[in-house]
């Protein structure tokens, strides 16, 4: 199951985004924001990334007004991997190289259209593995010292 969040500042890319995965036949769980009131990201964050984490859905599109603080946010959160990605190029290496579960846009800094053309290579790319599979056990690692 994929997972869209949005604060406030990214709630009109995430309409539009949530319109294009209806299109392609993706089905998705909204985890809000829902009207444009001011909401603070790092929930947003948590109501996606909590999930991801726990195994309980596979991905996540998280936006807000930059993507910065969503993603500094959603990266909190053990096994997660989200990537803000601001062009096509970034999105395909983002899956290719990162196998990023979550993909973080800028609904200030990212038109619909581009969005679109974003989430599309984001969900079309594959994850390479081989030399990349090692770099992210080492995120892992990273994540098992620190966590309690
Ligand atoms: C909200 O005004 C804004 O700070 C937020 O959407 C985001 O850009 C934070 O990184």
């Amino acid at each position: 199951m994929m997972l869209l969040g949005s604060d406030h500042g990214g709630l009109d890319l995430k309409s539009a985004i949530a319109g294009f995965l209806s299109e392609r036949g993706i089905k998705f769980k909204d985890c809000g924001t829902f009207d444009s009131t001011s909401v603070d990201y790092p929930d947003i964050a948590e109501a996606v990334a909590g999930l991801v984490s726990r195994g309980e859905a596979e991905a996540g599109i998280l936006v807000c007004g930059t993507g910065i603080g969503i993603s500094i946010a959603a990266n909190k959160f053990p096994r997660v991997r989200a990537a803000l990605v601001t062009d096509v190029f970034m999105a395909q290496m983002a899956k290719e190289h990162n196998n990023a579960n979550i993909l973080v846009l800028g609904g200030r800094t990212t038109t619909p259209d581009k969005g679109r053309e974003i989430v599309s290579a984001w969900l079309d790319a594959k994850f390479e593995g081989g030399r990349h599979q090692s770099r992210l056990d080492k995120i892992t690692a990273i994540e098992k010292k620190f966590s309690c």
